[in-house]
C-alpha cells in the first residue's frame, strides 16, 4: 500500500505537474550575487521586514531622482533557468552562497473556480520565494520539488515581480551536510511553472498492482486519489487499452478503488509496458502513463513479478560532464540512460540524491530499474532531531513525486553513514518512515563493510532493518591492489539479498600504461577484471552490483593536479564521453550474465 499524502492544503505537493495546465517560467532571469545576504538582512543582521524598501524582493526602481536604491536587476546580469549557476559564467565556477533571481512576467488570472500555484522542480539548496513584494514561502532541500499557492488577488495581469533568494551554502545540520564527494551546484536547477488547478483538485494519486494478484489470471489494480480539500463526488478511473472505466464515490479528501483486470501486460525491463491512466473527478482530470509490476524480497532473492532478477547496475550522478552542469530534462535523461543501456545495464542507482523527474519517466519507457536515494550522506548530524525531520521531508517529497514510476524498485535512505548508535537510530527511523510511505518497494541504504581478521565483514546494524543488504566496497583501490580480490573472504551477517551498491577505480581517460600504474586505464581495467572474478565467487545471496560510476564527475575532493584537477575520474566514460577500457570489461560481464539468466 502506498500511504496517501493527505496533508493540510498549505503543505501538499502537486504531483504530475506536466499533466496539468501550466505556464513555464523557464528562460532568462535577472540576478544579483549577494554573498553577504545584504538583500535579506539589514546592517544589524536582522531579517528585513517584508516592506523594507532595501530588501531585494522589493522594487528596485527609484521613486524619483533623489531616491537612493542600492540594488537593482538589469539584463546585463542574466542566468538561465533551469540550470545551475556554476556552469553559466566562470565567476560562478566555485561560488557558494546567495544569488537573487528575478523574473517579470504577465499572467492570465485564475477564474473564480481555479487556484494558481508556483511550482519548482528543485532549487539547491534553500529558496525564499516572493511575488510582488509578498513572501510566498521558503523551501529547504536541493533535489526535491515544492510549490506555493499564490493567494487570490496577489497575481497581476502585467509585470508580476517574482524574486527567489537561492542559497547553496553547505551547513553541518543540513541534508547533505558539509562534506560530499560531488560538486555543490547551486541555483534554480529544474523547471519553474505556474500551475492552474480547479478549486477542488487531485493533489496526488497512486495506481498500482496488488502483489498478491501478480500470478493470478485476473489481476487487481488498486489505488487512491487525494484531493486538496474534502469534497464529494464521483471519481472515474479509465485505462482505455484495457477497456476499463470504473467509478469511485468520494465523500472526503480521499477516494480509494480496486479494479479486477484481465490480459494485463506486466511491466518488465525487457517489455516496459506502460498504460494510459485517466483520473477524472467532478472538477479535475489527470492523465498519466503507468507500468504495472510487483517487486519484493523472498529469502535471498529479489523478485520482479514473482521472478528472481539479477541487477546489472551502474551508479549515475545528475551531471552532464561534457558541459560541466547539472543534468535536467528528457534529453539529458536519454543521454545518461542511453549510456547505461550501452553497458547492458538493466538498473541504475541514481546517486546520491533524487534526480530530476525525467529520469524515472525515461527509465519507465526504457525498462531500466531504478534505485532512488535521499542525500543522507556520510557525517550527517545524526543526534539532531531537526535534521531527522529534514531527512523525512526530503524522503516524503522524493516518494510523493515518483511513487507511480514502475522503474523505481528501491528507495534508499542514505549512503555510507558511519556506524554508531545515534546514526543507526536515525537511519532506522528513515527506513520505518519510507516503508510507511510506500511498502510496495524495497527499502535500502549503502551500508558499511569492515575487515575483521582479513575477512570483509558485513554486519552493519542497519542491515537488520533494510530489505536488502547493500554495501560499497573498493578492494584494490582504497586498500591494496586489485589482486587482493583473489583471496578475499566475505562474511554477511544477514540472510537477505546481497547487492554491491558501489565498487570502482579511477582512470584518467586516454592515459595508458601498464596495469600496475595508478590512474591508467589499464589499472582500472585490471580492477574491474579482478572485482568481477571476485563477484563470481560471492555467496549465493549475491543479486547484483552498481559500480561507481557511469561518467567522470566534478568533485571538490579530487585535487591531484595531473590525474584529477577537481574531477573524480571513476567513470567508465571520461569527461568527453569516451569509453574507457574498463567499460568493455563490465559490458561483457553483463552480457554474460544476461545470457545466463535469460529464460
Ligand atoms: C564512496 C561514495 C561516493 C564517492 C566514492 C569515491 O563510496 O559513496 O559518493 O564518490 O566512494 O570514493 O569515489
Amino acid at each position: 500500500m502506498i500511504l496517501s499524502f493527505a496533508l493540510s492544503a498549505q503543505q501538499h505537493l502537486i504531483t504530475n505537474v506536466t499533466g496539468r495546465k501550466t505556464v513555464s517560467l523557464n528562460g532568462d532571469w535577472q540576478y544579483i550575487v549577494d554573498p553577504y545576504e545584504t538583500g535579506f538582512y539589514n546592517y544589524r543582521w536582522q531579517e528585513r521586514a517584508e516592506n523594507d524598501r532595501e530588501a531585494y524582493w522589493n522594487s528596485d526602481v527609484p521613486d524619483n531622482k533623489t531616491d537612493r536604491k542600492e540594488h537593482g536587476y538589469t539584463d546585463e546580469y542574466i542566468l538561465k533557468v533551469p540550470q545551475d549557476w556554476n556552469s553559466q559564467d566562470s565567476k560562478f565556477l566555485f561560488y557558494e552562497g546567495t544569488v537573487w533571481y528575478k523574473k517579470t512576467f504577465n499572467a492570465k488570472l485564475p477564474s473564480a473556480n481555479e487556484r494558481i500555484y508556483i511550482h519548482f522542480g528543485a532549487v539547491n539548496y534553500q529558496a525564499h520565494v516572493y511575488l510582488n513584494g509578498k513572501k510566498l514561502g521558503k523551501h529547504t532541500g536541493g533535489f526535491t520539488p515544492f510549490n506555493f499557492e499564490i493567494p487570490r488577488g496577489l497575481l497581476k495581469e502585467e509585470n508580476n515581480f517574482l524574486v527567489v533568494k537561492v542559497d547553496n551554502k553547505r551547513l553541518k545540520d543540513e541534508i547533505p551536510t558539509l562534506n560530499t564527494d560531488w560538486w555543490n551546484y547551486g541555483g534554480i536547477t529544474r523547471d519553474v511553472n505556474l500551475v492552474t488547478v480547479p478549486n477542488t483538485f487531485i493533489i496526488d494519486y497512486a495506481v498500482y498492482l496488488e502483489k498478491a494478484s501478480v500470478n493470478a489470471k485476473q489481476k487487481t489494480i488498486t489505488g487512491w486519489v487525494v484531493f486538496n480539500e474534502a469534497a464529494s463526488g464521483d471519481l472515474t478511473i479509465e485505462i482505455p487499452e484495457l477497456k476499463i472505466k470504473t467509478e469511485a464515490v468520494y465523500k472526503s479528501d480521499t477516494a480509494r478503488f480496486s479494479i479486477q483486470v484481465k490480459n494485463l501486460q506486466l511491466w518488465t525491463p525487457e517489455k516496459p509496458k506502460l498504460y494510459q491512466v485517466i483520473l477524472s473527478s467532478t472538477q479535475d482530470r489527470l492523465i498519466d502513463k503507468i507500468g504495472f509490476r510487483t517487486i519484493e524480497v523472498k529469502g535471498k532473492q529479489i523478485l520482479l513479478n514473482n521472478e528472481a532478477i539479477f541487477l546489472r547496475g551502474i551508479c549515475i550522478h545528475e551531471e552532464i560532464p561534457q558541459e560541466i552542469r547539472r543534468a535536467n530534462g528528457q534529453r539529458d535523461a536519454l543521454q545518461l540512460l542511453g549510456q547505461a543501456k550501452e553497458l547492458n545495464a538493466n538498473m541504475v542507482r541514481l546517486a546520491h540524491y533524487p534526480h530530476n523527474e525525467a529520469m524515472a519517466k525515461v527509465a519507465d519507457s526504457l525498462g531500466i530499474l531504478v534505485w532512488s536515494e535521499i542525500p543522507v550522506y556520510w557525517t550527517i548530524d545524526f543526534a539532531n532531531a531537526d535534521v531527522l525531520n529534514k531527512a523525512k521531508l526530503q524522503l516524503k517529497e522524493m516518494i510523493q513525486r515518483d511513487h507511480n514510476r514502475a522503474s523505481i524498485i528501491i528507495w534508499s535512505v542514505g549512503n555510507e553513514t558511519p556506524v554508531h548508535e545515534a546514526r543507526t537510530r536515525f537511519m532506522r527511523e528513515l527506513v520505518i518512515r519510507a516503508r510507511a510511505l510506500d511498502n510496495t518497494r524495497l527499502i535500502s541504504a549503502a551500508l558499511e563493510v569492515h575487515n575483521v581478521n582479513g575477512t570483509q565483514t558485513i554486519d552493519d546494524p542497519l542491515g537488520q532493518y533494510t530489505d536488502i543488504v547493500s554495501v560499497n566496497e573498493y578492494l584494490g583501490w582504497y586498500g591494496g591492489l586489485p589482486s587482493n580480490c583473489r583471496n578475499a573472504k566475505w562474511s554477511v551477517k544477514y540472510d537477505k539479498p546481497l547487492f554491491f551498491s558501489e565498487t570502482g577505480a579511477e582512470a584518467l581517460g586516454g592515459f595508458h600504461a601498464d596495469s600496475l600504474t595508478r590512474w591508467s586505464e589499464e589499472y582500472q581495467e585490471w580492477y574491474y577484471r579482478e572485482q568481477i572474478d571476485m563477484m563470481k565467487r560471492m555467496p549465493d545471496n549475491y543479486v547484483g552490483m552498481s559500480p561507481w560510476i557511469l561518467n567522470d564527475f566534478r568533485s571538490p575532493r579530487r585535487n591531484n593536479p595531473v590525474y584529477q584537477e577537481g574531477w573524480n575520474n571513476k567513470g567508465l566514460f571520461d569527461q568527453k564521453g569516451n569509453k574507457k577500457k574498463a567499460f568493455y570489461v563490465l559490458k561483457n560481464y553483463y552480457a554474460e550474465v544476461e545470457r545466463s539468466t535469460k529464460h
